[in-house]
């Protein structure tokens, strides 16, 4: 029997997820495969070409993909995030260590099988950084990729591992083995800002304040953002990484220097947010309560990232700043969803 081609998307039902799909099926020549525990949107569900609900720690599921599609793109999008993983960290590992781990070997095997490198999409994240306190946050600027690689929460021990393993597995697998092994997994990893989408609302990450207050605004909702007001990280709009994950996949494996890269667009303080998001909801009751602890995770990352090698190697360039994300994106596409 010849397996059919695909593209597998974890975590799809997620947020980065639901961006990617709509994009993807625009061309519709690779038919799309996700993995997920939960169902997808049906407005989702119908440009996929089969929907598998079931998790990525569990072999068995990932064995029945392998038995049925030739994948040569894996994006592999499902985790915890930031907070949630704080309250259970070894579910928290497991999904995002053990899990990863199960895909890796997956894209192995597939390699294998089919004799082509798979491309495997790999979004990490700031919080893999872990700046000791706010003075060396302030001095440090924008960090380099190699920089304060110190996570102090589970999710940015789980990703900076992740990032590793998959290095591994691109440049080192069974080194010790006869034939040479590695290479058929073709790992990219990107560190993610906080992505802000006007179409879903993030769950259990530390970078949500943006989001929330964004949304609660629109919806003309109270809203108490947890940090100071002048906190400050990278955020990106998500149509913006969306095409960062699709350009990165499609650049020429040569032109790659790293494995893993930053990526950068805006880095405006909560209070800057708040202002943004008032100019076009003006009555919004936007204050501040600050969670002291949360706000010690979001101290730990970096206030800016110095992404010129995804920009030299691979052409990175965001098309929203922070002004266009709000007038262009955010705020047309919010009134929108919530007039309906
Ligand atoms: N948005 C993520 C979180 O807050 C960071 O990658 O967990």
């Amino acid at each position: 029997m010849l397996r059919r081609p695909g593209i597998l998307i974890t975590g799809a039902s997620g947020e980065i997820g639901h961006g990617l799909i709509s994009r993807l099926a625009q061309d519709r020549s690779t038919p799309i495969v996700t993995l997920d525990v939960r169902n997808l949107e049906p407005d989702l569900g119908k440009m996929v070409h089969r929907e598998i609900i079931g998790s990525i720690t569990d072999p068995a599921a990932l064995d029945r993909i392998l038995a049925e599609f030739d994948i040569d793109h894996v994006y592999h999008l499902a985790a915890y995030l930031s907070t949630r993983s704080e309250f259970t960290p070894v579910t928290a590992h497991e999904v995002n260590v053990e899990g990863t781990m199960n895909l890796l070997e997956f894209a192995q095997k597939q390699g294998e099988s089919h004799g082509r490198p798979v491309v495997f999409l790999y979004p990490s994240s700031i919080a893999a950084y872990g700046l000791p306190d706010l003075e060396t946050k302030a001095k440090a600027g924008k960090v380099r990729e190699e920089e304060f690689n110190t996570p102090t929460t589970m999710y940015g021990c789980n990703k900076l591992y992740c990032e590793l393993l998959g290095r591994y597995y691109a440049r080192h697998y069974k080194q010790l083995s006869a034939e040479p092994l590695s290479g058929k997994v073709d790992f990219r990893a990107v560190r993610f800002p906080g992505l802000i989408s006007a179409v879903t609302v993030p769950s259990g990450g530390t970078s949500d304040y943006a989001p929330e207050m964004i949304h609660a605004a629109a919806k003309g909702e109270a809203y108490a953002c947890f940090v100071r007001p002048d906190t400050r990280i990278p955020f990106m709009a998500m149509p913006d990484g969306v095409e960062v994950l699709l350009k990165l996949a499609y650049a020429p494996r040569e032109r790659l220097s790293k494995t893993a890269y930053n990526v950068g667009a805006f880095n405006p303080s909560a209070e800057e947010v708040r202002h943004i998001v008032l100019e076009s909801f003006p009555g919004a009751n936007l204050t501040y309560a600050n969670d002291v602890k949360r706000q010690g995770i979001v101290d730990s990352w970096p206030g800016d990232v110095n992404d010129s090698a995804a920009r030299a190697d691979w052409g990175w360039a965001p098309q929203y700043d922070f002004r266009r994300a709000f007038s262009e994106y955010l705020i047309p596409m919010i009134r929108e969803r919530y007039a309906k």
